[in-house]
């Protein structure tokens, strides 16, 4: 099957385009032998926050609730907090995916215009893709910050729309966390998960139509 009348292909951050857990596992001798445990904590409790900070209306942005997730799971995993800064500086740093490049190129190529739409405050994403080599590779870097809502409010999605002046099924978003593809899908948007590691789709009423297991498989629907 092909995806048709596309006017911007998004993509989320953390998890699609950049390894989230890439930034324990650089101290994964320090941590022991439990940092993917102490890794996926980290991660789960920063999502969490969010969607509590939104349904209570007490937004702090991505960076602190990133600290204060790290201070849960460090606290939760009896990790020593003389590494705290260390994980904090890597977190701004975390590796890209190695097809992230090449998808953005021949999106490109195609002349298919194509935008970040995260969670992270603008001076993260800023730091997240200069760091990582592709800030020029995308048209466009949208951060919730605009909206002050974390994903999945639909206020977030609407961001995309409204800056490329497009319907909402002329977005095809990308994303590895399936209720960011259902908050997309839901909005509108043509949602695909990334379904990098195997996991099970949440019961949300929607599914995607097409599920990829890396960006590399993206390019055969267009
Ligand atoms: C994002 O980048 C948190 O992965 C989510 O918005």
């Amino acid at each position: 099957m092909k995806i048709k009348n596309i006017k911007v292909c998004a993509f989320d951050a953390y998890g699609t385009c950049f390894d989230i857990n890439s930034a324990a596992q650089n101290l994964a001798k320090e941590i022991g032998e439990n940092w993917l445990a102490f890794s996926t904590t980290w991660r789960t409790v920063q999502l969490e926050y969010t969607w509590l900070r939104s349904l209570m209306k007490k937004h702090k942005d991505f960076w602190k609730v990133t600290e204060d997730s790290l201070d849960f799971a460090m606290t939760t995993h009896k990790i020593d907090s003389v590494y705290k800064i260390r994980l904090l500086e890597l977190y701004k740093k975390l590796s890209p995916y190695p097809e992230l490049n090449k998808c953005l190129l021949d999106l490109k190529e195609k002349n298919i215009k194509t935008c970040i739409l995260s969670n992270g405050s603008p001076s993260l994403l800023e730091e997240l893709t200069t760091n990582a080599g592709v800030k020029d590779l995308f048209d466009d870097i949208i951060s919730i910050e605009e909206v002050g809502i974390y994903k999945p409010d639909p206020k977030v999605y609407e961001l995309v729309t409204k800056k490329n002046n497009c319907q909402p099924n002329e977005v095809c978003f990308m994303s590895s966390n399936t209720w960011d593809v259902v908050g997309g899908g839901v909005f509108g948007y043509q949602s695909i998960w990334v379904d990098r590691f195997n996991k099970t789709f949440d019961k949300l009423d929607y599914m995607p139509k097409i599920i990829i297991k890396d960006l590399s498989q993206l390019l055969k629907y267009f």
